[in-house]
């Protein structure tokens, strides 16, 4: 099998169908971001092709057999605006269905937030699914949680597959829904690296939370969304917890439960790094990309921190990607 990514990213499908049953080649990947193709070079001893999707002739393309691709959820996320198609990089699913229309391949394989079927009344995810039935695909659709994946984060995400009406096998497609228990952080841990200490502020943050300082120690002025923790997990041991600013306050999180979805916004600054109470330290990188169920020896070395935590929160976690090829192979002649 023969297969094209697109919005490659840093190569999240390609690490999870690597692993999978498919025996399958990459023959085309696409990407824009020149940040991303630093870090995918560097694991996977090639480039993409970084034009715009845009730019690109269907007809152009090689042939493949498998079209994958994590299109951009910004305009689908709650925390976006909820333009949907349109605004612009909605219409890239647009862009994708030519290159279907030319290249016809056996299987498509998206990803994305799983607002984008509740989006616009559910009328979004409607158009979608009647678009690729037009080209005579079968549709199937599931929200899987990654934690449920081996992976220590809870990140639920719609997962697309449609199979072209004349090459699905006898067997019907099920999506496999879990093949671990719910992930919990703490084994995943890097202990005592402390490679991104946390600033005075924090340290204050901590002090208030846990106890050992009142409001009216702080050395500086308090904002009013921090004053106390907008929200403690359920049986959260505060001094031994994660905290994660949110602009709406400090959550308090378990580590003895997956960690909860890890977004973009994790990357707009250093303080924006989830903290660990126990050790007063940041997240580090190594933590980060396990949270991602990417595997150890993944590079990210390429980038500034910065982009390296936001190329990760914007990636697929390949695991489930792995076992979701696994179930396609199965209904796959
Ligand atoms: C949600 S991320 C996908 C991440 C990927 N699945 C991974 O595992 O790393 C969407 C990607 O689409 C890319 N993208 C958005 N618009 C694009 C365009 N017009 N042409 C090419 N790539 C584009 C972004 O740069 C971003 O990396």
């Amino acid at each position: 099998m023969k297969y094209a990514e697109f919005c490659t990213g840093i190569g999240g499908f390609t690490l999870g169908i690597e692993n999978s049953k498919l025996d399958a080649e990459l023959v085309y990947a696409n990407e824009i971001d020149s940040n991303c193709e630093k870090t995918y070079r560097l694991n996977f001893g090639r480039g993409f092709d970084s034009s715009d999707l845009f730019e690109i002739n269907p007809k152009e393309l090689p042939d493949f057999d498998m079209m994958c691709a994590g299109f951009p959820c910004q305009p689908f996320s709650i925390a976006g605006q909820q333009k949907g198609f349109g605004d612009q990089r909605g219409t890239v699913f647009f862009k994708l269905l030519d290159i279907i229309k030319e290249k016809k391949p056996k299987v498509i394989f998206f990803e994305n937030v799983p607002n984008l079927k509740r989006h616009d009344g559910g009328r979004t995810f409607q158009q979608i699914k009647e678009l690729l039935e037009d080209e005579g695909y079968e549709l199937h659709d599931k929200i899987l949680d990654s934690s449920y994946f081996g992976v220590p984060q809870s990140r639920p995400r719609i997962y697309i597959v449609g199979l072209r009406n004349d090459v699905k096998g006898k067997k019907e497609f099920t999506f496999t829904e879990k093949i671990t228990k719910k992930t919990p952080l703490r084994p995943y841990l890097n202990n005592g690296d402390y490679s991104i200490p946390i600033s005075d502020k924090w340290q204050f943050y901590i002090d208030l939370y846990t106890d050992k300082k009142n409001e009216e120690d702080s050395p500086f002025p308090l904002p009013k969304t921090r004053k106390h923790l907008e929200r403690k997990a359920e049986g959260c041991d505060l001094d031994d917890c994660v905290f994660q600013i949110r602009s709406s306050g400090i959550r308090a999180y378990s580590i003895d439960e997956p960690f909860p979805t890890f977004a973009v916004s994790n990357s707009g600054g250093g303080a924006m790094i989830p903290v660990l109470s126990k050790e007063r330290r940041h997240l580090n990188l190594v933590e980060m990309r396990r949270i991602m169920g990417f595997p150890e020896e993944y590079d990210l070395s390429k980038v500034s921190r910065t982009d390296a935590i936001k190329e990760l929160a914007n990636a697929v976690c390949p695991p489930v990607i792995t076992s979701i090829c696994n179930d396609i192979s199965v209904v796959i002649d």
